[in-house]
C-alpha cells in the first residue's frame, strides 16, 4: 500500500517514522501545504493520502478525491459543520475514513460512556474535561464533542463551555479544555451523582497511538468502495452494539 501524508507538522512526522517501520505500507511523501505542495504533486500511484494537517485543506483534498478517486484517512480536527457536509459528499466519489480520534481506547470510550449516560444520566450531572498540548489549536477538540454527542444521544441537555462568574447549573453537560506543555492528549467524562463520582478518563502517552490507528485506517479505507467510515467500521464494533 502506498500512502502520502498531508500535513509535515507533528503528527505527519510521526506517522512518516512509523510506516518507514511498518510491513506493508511504504511512505511516498510528506506534503506540506503551506509551502504550496498538493497531494497531486506526488501522489500518482497513491493508494491512500493519510491527512492531519488543517481545515483549509479540504478543499484541495476535496478536488483531489474526485479527480483520482484514491481513498482518504482524514484525521484533521475542527471542522465546521459546513465543511463536515464537504467531507459527506466527498465520500460518495472516493472510500473515506474521518475520525476526530483513532485511539482504540477512545473509540470504545465512547460507546461506554453513552451506556453510562443512558444509565446514570437522569439522577447524575455529566462534566467532561479534555486536556492537549499548548499547541493545539481547536478547542474544545474534536474527541471532546464526540463525547458529548455520545452522552447527549437524544439531546436532552444544552452544552456549556466553561463557565465564568455566577452561573448556576442547569440541564447541561460542561465542557472543558485544559492547554498546556506538552500533554498528548486526555479526556475524562465525569458522572457526578449524589454522594459519589465516576470518572471515565482515557489518557494518551504519545502521538503513536493517533498514528497505528490511522494506519490500521488506511488498510480498511484502500479495500472499501466509496463512502463514509469512522473508527467503529475500521474496528468493527459497529456489530451487536446499542451505543454506535
Ligand atoms: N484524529 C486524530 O486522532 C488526531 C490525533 C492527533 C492530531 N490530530 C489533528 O491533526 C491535525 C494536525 O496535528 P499536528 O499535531 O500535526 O499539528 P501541527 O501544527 O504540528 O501540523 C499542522 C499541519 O497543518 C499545516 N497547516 C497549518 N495551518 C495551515 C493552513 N492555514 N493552511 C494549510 N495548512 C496548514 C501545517 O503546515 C502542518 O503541516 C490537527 O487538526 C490535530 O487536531 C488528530
Amino acid at each position: 500500500m502506498k500512502a502520502v501524508i498531508l500535513g509535515a507538522g507533528a503528527m505527519g512526522h510521526v506517522l512518516r517514522d512509523m510506516i518507514n517501520e511498518t510491513e506493508g505500507i511504504e511512505c511516498l511523501g510528506m506534503i506540506e501545504p503551506l509551502n504550496g505542495e498538493k497531494p497531486g504533486d506526488i501522489a500518482e500511484d497513491a493508494d491512500v493520502v493519510i491527512d492531519f494537517s488543517n481545515p483549509e485543506n479540504l478543499a484541495m483534498m476535496a478536488d483531489f478525491a474526485e479527480k483520482r478517486k484514491t481513498a482518504f484517512v482524514i484525521a484533521t480536527t475542527g471542522f465546521s459543520p459546513e465543511q463536515v457536509h464537504v467531507i459527506e459528499e466527498m465520500s460518495k466519489k472516493a472510500p473515506v475514513v474521518y475520525a476526530a480520534n483513532f485511539s482504540l481506547g477512545i473509540t470504545v470510550m465512547l460507546k461506554v460512556a453513552a451506556d453510562l449516560s443512558k444509565a446514570l444520566g437522569d439522577s447524575f450531572d455529566i462534566e467532561i474535561i479534555e486536556k492537549h498540548h499548548n499547541k493545539k489549536l481547536d478547542s474544545p477538540s474534536g474527541t471532546a464533542k464526540m463525547l458529548a454527542r455520545a452522552v447527549n444521544h437524544d439531546e436532552k441537555y444544552e452544552q456549556v463551555y466553561g463557565r465564568e462568574g455566577n452561573c448556576k447549573r442547569g440541564n447541561e453537560i460542561g465542557i472543558h479544555a485544559i492547554r498546556g506543555g506538552t500533554i498528548a492528549g486526555g479526556h475524562t467524562v465525569l458522572f457526578a451523582g449524589q454522594d459519589e463520582v465516576l470518572e471515565l478518563t482515557h489518557m494518551v502517552n504519545s502521538k503513536k497511538v493517533f498514528a497505528a490507528g490511522a494506519i490500521k485506517a488506511a488498510r480498511f479505507a484502500c479495500e472499501k468502495e466509496a463512502g463514509l467510515y469512522d473508527m467503529n467500521d475500521v474496528l468493527n464494533l459497529r456489530k451487536n452494539s446499542s451505543a454506535v
